[in-house]
């Protein structure tokens, strides 16, 4: 979990500057994320396979592809989950990921979130939100410690941001789907990651919770960098300004939606007819 130290708390655009320079990122370049011929060979199976993928500081970026294609493969690389067989992964310019242990890329500022809601059931939203901010010192002291009006301020801000203000009070079991869907994002969201990999986020939600998330995910553009994983191609086409399609552990095309759904190897692959 990332902690005060190294990411600081002031939020908002305007301090990204800091932030980075304290998280030691250097995006002078441009991208946050470069991953080049990047292979994982699963018994020597390729679940990668020389995948290159670059996404710019700020970008929204949405990658699609058929099941098995090896998406969640790609963010168990950038995450230090899983060690890439060949291949260079870095986080800015200088970050060499496949050197870093898991813990070292999340304290570094990369959240992830896999598919499945994983929130403190047991206690409220605004708890979650004080926990997920505070994770370091463990659920008990954390619970204890006093909150400074600052840090009561940056937990009201992001209730209002993944619209769970009303909610403040209530046990995070007792939450919709996509409402804990929300509040984990939240919860990522409070320990200001750099860059953030969502694994479809909203699968299982309603067609109102889905458009609520569009809304939140396009909220963070320019803020952070976000790559999500989907199979929804409505959602897509509401955030999406460049999508990339896997396809056998490779990028099988890039670009805008309207360009790479009318691209006849991903139509034969993932889209169908
Ligand atoms: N730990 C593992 N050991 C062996 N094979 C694996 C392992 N993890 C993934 N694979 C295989 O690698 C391939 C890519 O899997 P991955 O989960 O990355 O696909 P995906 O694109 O996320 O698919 P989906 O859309 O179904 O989530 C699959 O064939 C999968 O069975
Ligand atoms: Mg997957």
């Amino acid at each position: 979990m990332s902690t005060q130290e190294t990411l600081g708390f002031s939020g908002g655009a305007s301090a990204a500057g800091g932030h980075l320079a304290q998280a030691g990122v250097d995006l002078s370049h441009g991208p946050i994320l470069y991953l080049e011929d990047i292979s994982v060979s699963f018994d020597g199976f390729l679940a990668l396979n020389k995948l290159n993928l670059t996404v710019d500081a700020g970008e929204l970026r949405c990658i699609i592809g058929p099941n098995g294609a090896g998406k969640t493969t790609m963010m168990d690389v950038v995450t230090g989950k899983t060690r890439p067989t060949s291949g260079s992964a870095f986080f800015g310019q200088s970050i060499d990921l496949t050197r870093l242990s898991e813990a070292q890329i999340a304290d570094g500022g990369i959240g992830r979130k896999f598919q499945k809601p994983t929130v403190f059931e047991n206690h409220t939203v605004f708890e979650n939100l004080e926990l997920a901010m505070k994770m370091d010192k463990g659920v008990w002291a954390s619970l204890r410690a006093r909150l400074t009006g600052e840090q009561g301020d940056r937990i009201g801000m992001m209730l209002e941001k993944i619209q769970l203000r009303e909610q403040a009070g209530r046990q995070a079991g007792t939450l919709s789907h996509g409402q804990k869907q929300w509040l984990e994002i939240g919860m990522l969201l409070m320990q200001e990651p750099r860059l953030l990999l969502l694994d479809e986020p909203v699968a299982g939600m309603t067609d109102e919770e889905t458009e609520r998330t569009a809304e939140l995910f396009l909220g963070l553009a320019g803020e952070r960098s976000v790559v999500v994983v989907e199979h929804d191609m409505e959602f897509i086409a509401r955030i999406a300004a460049v999508v990339t399609v896997m396809h056998e552990g490779s990028v099988l095309a890039e670009g805008p939606l309207h360009r790479v759904r009318n691209d006849e190897r991903v139509i034969e692959v993932y889209l169908g007819r």
